[in-house]
């Protein structure tokens, strides 16, 4: 037990070191440690003041997120266990001072303020993350935070789950002091000045909560409600906001645990949690984990359009030097005009000091030709979707580059086997599928070839680790994971308009199921000639099927999506879409050569028709061993595709309805389920169950 939560001395003042690696989460072994730890230095005569410090990389990152997902799984009290320990903390007799590095997050700053100080040093954050896992603060956060930083800002932090930097934290009051230098010495020190102040309990400061206009309330979830779309726990957390200044704290307490078990053991804080393991779990491939990660010290780019100035971006934002090359001048220059605006409307927007971005496009150095390539560890190439084109490039690069370089390629469809004929060294050839806008867009697909070694795969993988993306691996499949996977359900979508729906009820229908986007609105951003193309080369290779649509008919008509003004829709001069009659009369033309007598569709049914598809497609990659796990689907789906975090992603989706009814469902769709959702769901399984390695 002591080493969870052991003791130290100096002089009157006792340190526990909080140990539980990797980042102190307050497990179930834990508390009784700390609760031992505490209860003996209540008792020591000798110990007139009690630091709380984490041992390792941080203070404490919240309860354990990983026995929350137990207890939803296997059943439970839902009750973090917490509470007593805080309140010990609290009414101990003596004063105890959090000292924070690294982060205090979740429980980790809950228990802080149930200390009666808390320091930190100035690299430290503090936050209540809760709300991302769909959960909200559930020992004493919405109850304390308020008391110490005001009612806006709980709610601020809490609704949104943003930390806040130390120095923000000192101001808002929940900080008492920064610590220069060693933290562990600093807070002693601060300890030793408070043994005559005594204990200072935060539940107690009640002046602050009095006069605070119930607009107030009305306002965040108002906010919430827009920001956070069908989401219970940001209205939890302003409910449970509000009771601080209207129930007494323990009552309001009570009530906080009660909406924390509500929040806990909903279908959303499961579909978020499992998505917090998955952005961990996509990064582990087992059949790799062993393969030596080379160093990326310098990258280079080659073409500087939309993509390639993107990527360049992602790589400067990391601190990577990177070349960027371009076939002309003009190229290069108005490549390097937008990457300049991009860092200026950053800066404009608050979200980058003059200083940084400048720094950031020190960086990019372009250049016209491949001189200096042999600089490069890592060269991603996003010249035209071409397989002639990105060929005679990749053999430019295998003559240019270093025989340890790796050479990635950002297509979006084509043969990644291919692309590495042109070269001498398909081991050293991969695919990086970064999503528009590439310095923005989390998700990244890391493409294997045949020949594509586990080195040069793991080092892609710990790259876009690097850049702040989750990396998923794809296998060399037409459209990858996320085309072949999103056309199968836009396939679909159009299918419902061919039968009768507008394209706005499509649009609605999966917009208010969650979608950043409907699939219809997302095709006009995408540019419908760009998705036309992603369809040719899927049906070229067989896994779609070759048919007129509606959206080669909007073609033909010159609509190509918002960059030409029309689409599925009109556009104005600020992108808002308009219905557009023009289009009414298109689809009308093509139902009548189908010979369609047009009918009407529920949301739901399109919501399933868009969905189900998609999961049968998944299902068809996780068969193949294109993708390795649902949760890799699903990771993609929610990163890369807008797809609501709260509903797990379309495999995740399909679990929680039941595979039975999924299968079925496709059936009366008219598709022919793919084996293993056949086999689940006879099996009654789910697909979260398997991965190609463990089926
Ligand atoms: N519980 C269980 N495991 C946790 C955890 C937690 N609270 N926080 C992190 N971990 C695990 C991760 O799963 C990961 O495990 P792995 O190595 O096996 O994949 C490991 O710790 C390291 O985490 P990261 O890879 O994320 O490490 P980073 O250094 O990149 O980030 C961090 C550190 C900022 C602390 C980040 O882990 C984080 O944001 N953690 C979650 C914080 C959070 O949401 N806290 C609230 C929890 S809910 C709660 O406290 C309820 C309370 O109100 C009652
Ligand atoms: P783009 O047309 O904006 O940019 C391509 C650039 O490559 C042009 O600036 C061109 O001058 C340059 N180029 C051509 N040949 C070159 C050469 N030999 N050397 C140096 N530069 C050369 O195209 P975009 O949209 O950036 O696409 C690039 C790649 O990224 C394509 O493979 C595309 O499929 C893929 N992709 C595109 C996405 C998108 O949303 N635009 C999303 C994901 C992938």
């Amino acid at each position: 037990m002591a080493e969870l939560a052991g003791i130290s001395r100096d002089g009157a003042v006792a340190v526990i070191t909080i140990d539980n690696p990797p980042v102190n989460a307050l497990s179930v072994p834990l508390l009784p440690a700390l609760n031992h730890s505490i209860g003996s230095l209540e008792e020591s005569p000798e110990v007139k003041a009690i630091v709380l410090i984490g041992a390792g990389r941080t203070f404490i990152a919240g309860a354990d997120i990983r026995g929350f997902q137990d207890m939803i799984e296997a059943g439970g009290s839902g009750d973090p266990g917490l509470n007593p320990l805080f309140e010990r903390i609290e009414n101990c007799p003596k004063p105890v001072i959090a000292a924070i590095h690294g982060s205090a997050l979740g429980g980790g700053l809950e228990l802080a303020m149930a200390c009666h100080y808390r320091v930190a040093v100035a690299g430290a954050q503090v936050g209540q993350p809760e709300v991302k896992l769909g959960l909200l603060p559930g020992a004493g956060g919405t109850q304390r935070l308020p008391r110490l930083a005001g009612i806006p800002e709980a709610l601020a932090m809490c609704t949104t789950g943003a930390p806040r930097s130390a120095s923000d934290a000192l101001s808002l009051g929940i900080l008492d002091q920064i610590i220069d230098g060693d933290l562990r010495a600093g807070a002693v020190t601060f300890a030793r000045d408070r043994i005559a102040d005594g204990p200072r309990r935060t539940c107690a400061i009640r002046d602050k909560l009095v006069s605070i206009d119930a607009a107030v309330f009305n306002a965040a979830r108002r906010d919430a409600a827009k920001r956070d779309r069908n989401q219970i726990a940001p209205l939890l957390v302003v409910e449970s906001i509000e009771n601080a200044t209207r129930l007494p704290f323990n009552e309001a307490l009570a009530r906080e645990a009660e909406l924390f078990r509500q929040a806990l053991f909903s279908p959303q804080a499961k579909a978020l949690i499992r998505g917090f393991f998955g952005e961990r779990e996509v990064a582990r491939i087992p059949f790799a984990k062993d393969a030596p990660v080379l160093p990326v010290r310098t990258a280079a780019v080659v073409g500087a359009g939309t993509m390639g100035g993107g990527i360049a971006m992602a790589l400067a934002n990391a601190g990577i030097p990177v070349l960027l090359r371009e076939a002309d001048q003009a190229a290069l220059d108005r490549g390097l005009n937008t990457i300049r605006r991009n860092y200026g409307s950053a800066v404009s927007k608050g979200r980058l000091t003059r200083e940084v971005a400048d720094q950031r496009i020190a960086l990019i150095t372009p250049v016209l030709s491949y001189d200096r390539f042999r600089e490069a560890d890592l060269i991603i190439e996003a010249v035209f979707e071409n397989a002639a084109v990105k060929k005679a490039v990749f053999e430019e690069l295998d003559r240019a580059a270093r025989a340890d370089a790796i050479l990635a390629t950002n297509t979006s469809t084509l043969d990644i086997d291919e692309i590495a004929s042109a070269t001498s060294r398909p081991a050293s050839v991969i695919g990086m599928h970064f999503f528009s806008p590439a310095h923005i867009m989390r998700m990244l697909e890391v493409v294997r070839g045949r020949a594509t070694s586990d080195t040069t795969l793991m080092t892609v993988m710990a790259t876009g680790k690097r850049l702040g993306k989750i990396a998923v691996l794809a296998g060399n499949c037409a459209g990858f994971i996320a085309n072949r996977v999103y056309f199968a359900g836009q396939r679909e979508a159009e299918r419902v308009v061919e039968l009768g729906a507008t394209p706005q009820a499509v649009d609605a229908a999966l917009f208010d199921f969650g979608l950043a986007m409907g699939p219809l609105a997302t095709d006009d951003l995408i540019g419908l000639d760009v998705c036309r193309d992603i369809r040719s080369e899927l049906s070229r290779r067989g896994t779609l099927a070759t048919e007129m649509m509606i959206e080669d008919r909007l073609l033909e008509a010159g609509r190509r999506g918002q960059k030409s003004g029309a689409g599925w829709y009109r556009y104005d001069e600020n992108r808002r879409a308009n219905t557009d009659p023009e289009v009414d009369r298109i689809i009308d033309d093509h139902r009548r050569s189908l010979g369609i007598n047009p009918r009407e569709f529920t949301p739901d049914e399109i919501v399933e028709r868009f969905i189900y598809p998609m999961v049968n497609e998944g299902a068809r990659l996780l068969e193949e061993g294109h993708a390795l796990r649902a949760v890799d689907i699903d990771m993609v789906f929610i990163h890369g595709f807008g797809f609501p975090a709260y509903r797990g992603g379309p495999m995740f989706y399909a679990d929680s309805m039941g595979l039975p009814h999924v299968r079925e469902r496709l059936l009366a769709f008219g598709h022919q389920p793919a084996q293993l959702l056949d086999r689940l769901a006879g099996e009654k399984r789910a697909f979260n169950s398997v991965g190609t390695y463990q089926n």
